[in-house]
């Protein structure tokens, strides 16, 4: 990968200093924390290069917005930042591009730091902030684009495009890029070439399903967008998320662009359930502490509301024992993965004891309980988001989808930076 020899001291300092959590600090905390966020740095750079492979002479723009999809932003980019093919980093908010570039001045100064959403809808504050703090804005609306250009950002401040081909959620429409592609070859003219005008892009609603026809659609209406701009030097297209570079051969989206924007796939999640591996692996394991341990008679229940009660033939089967975890949903644990119960049959999955189990009962804001079996003990770690997890089977249990399992971590969880 070519790291620089003083890359590695670097980011072990910085992922000590990185190390987080609240209460006492890494100094004077000689006891086990309740919860742990692990956070594997040679697993997100794996996953990067696997993930590139995939899409062979492309660029990538990682997707580090949301805190590093929850990962850790600075340590995400720091992390990444010496990889070959980097083309620029993915925040969603202004806040987050100030962070980069204030805590990773020498690492950033070479990469771009691309805004995706916090500069819509376009201000000339955004506009000065984004000057001052080396920010690529993105522009998606056509108010936006007009105000951009009418203050001069056109022709001073490295932009990008976005177009709406059918996901009508950001973007300018597509039908006007005709019009827009005039006013920047003007630009581009009066200043001798297009220096400020990066990419051109559009975000897929649907490439899960390559034969979706919202996907087949988009593409078509990308590859128009991308003719007019065409001529248009330095300008570089993009448009495939995880889902899109999973199913490239049959979206073939890749051989109309000249970047990617891995998210997810990053952080080691397959992007649709179902999808294979393709080398990546997980960054992330949440594991809490078993800190009781309880056997229940028959009738006893367990936790608020005693959705969970342990019926005689159960008890009769095998003693049943709870653990309980010291996770809660304070911590990010989501409160739909509560076991089973009157309201609440599947509960969600734990590893424990080297085995799966289930959530028992309902998830509290700092406890949980869990189905064990004799040979587990006060101590032990159980994890419930991990390589022992399918995170798409996770997620349907909670209702949601992994993407918002990894970004609910609270900052009261210790991050722990394993390698
Ligand atoms: C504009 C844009 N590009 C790329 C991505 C990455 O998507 P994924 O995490 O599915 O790979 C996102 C994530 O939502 C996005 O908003």
């Amino acid at each position: 990968m070519g790291k620089r020899p003083d890359f590695e001291s670097n980011l072990s300092r910085l992922q000590k200093k990185l190390k987080t959590g609240v209460g006492p600090d890494d100094e004077s905390m000689d006891y086990e924390p309740r919860v742990v966020c692990e956070l594997s740095g040679k697993a997100l750079v794996k996953n990067f290069e696997a993930i590139r492979d995939q899409a062979k002479d492309k660029g990538v723009i990682p997707m580090i917005k949301a805190n590093g999809y929850g990962h850790g932003l600075t340590w995400a980019a720091q992390t990444l930042s010496e990889c070959r093919d980097v083309a620029g980093f993915g925040v969603a908010t202004l806040e987050e591009g100030l962070k980069l570039r204030t805590e990773l001045s020498n690492q950033m100064r070479r990469h771009r730091i691309i805004v995706f959403s916090g500069a819509t809808d376009f201000t000339e504050e955004k506009g000065r902030f984004c000057l001052a703090h080396g920010l690529t804005p993105v522009l998606s609306s056509e108010e936006s684009w007009n105000l951009f250009d009418r203050a001069g950002f056109s022709s001073k401040l490295p932009y990008e495009l976005e177009f709406n081909t059918g996901m009508n959620r950001l973007g300018i429409p597509d039908a006007l890029a005709p019009k827009i592609a005039k006013r920047a070859k003007e630009i581009a003219t009066r200043a001798e070439g297009n220096k400020f005008l990066s990419g051109v892009f559009s975000h897929f609603a649907t490439a899960e399903d390559p034969n979706h026809r919202v996907t087949r659609d988009q593409l078509e209406r990308f590859r128009a967008v991308r003719s007019v701009f065409s001529d248009l030097g330095a300008v570089q297209f993009h448009m495939a998320n995880s889902a899109a570079i999973w199913n490239q051969k049959q979206i073939d989206s890749l051989s109309i662009t000249d970047l990617i924007r891995p998210g997810i796939s990053l952080y080691g999640v397959p992007p649709f359930p179902g999808a294979p591996e393709k080398g990546i692996q997980p960054v992330m394991r949440l594991k809490a502490r078993i800190i009781q341990i309880t056997r229940l008679k028959p009738g006893e229940s367990v936790g608020y509301g005693a959705t969970y009660t342990v019926s005689g033939s159960e008890a009769q089967e095998a003693p049943v024992f709870m653990a309980t975890l010291s996770a809660g949903y304070a911590d990010g644990l989501h409160r739909s993965l509560s076991g089973p119960g009157k309201k609440c049959e599947n509960g969600g999955y734990v590893w424990i004891s080297g085995k799966a189990s289930r959530f028992a009962g309902i998830i509290s804001m700092d406890l949980s309980s869990v189905f064990c079996g004799p040979e587990a003990k006060v101590g032990d770690w159980v994890e419930w988001l991990g390589s022992h997890i399918d995170p798409w089977s996770q997620a349907k249990l909670a209702g949601s989808v992994p993407y918002e399992l990894l970004t609910s971590v609270t900052d009261r969880v210790k991050r722990i930076y394993v390698d």
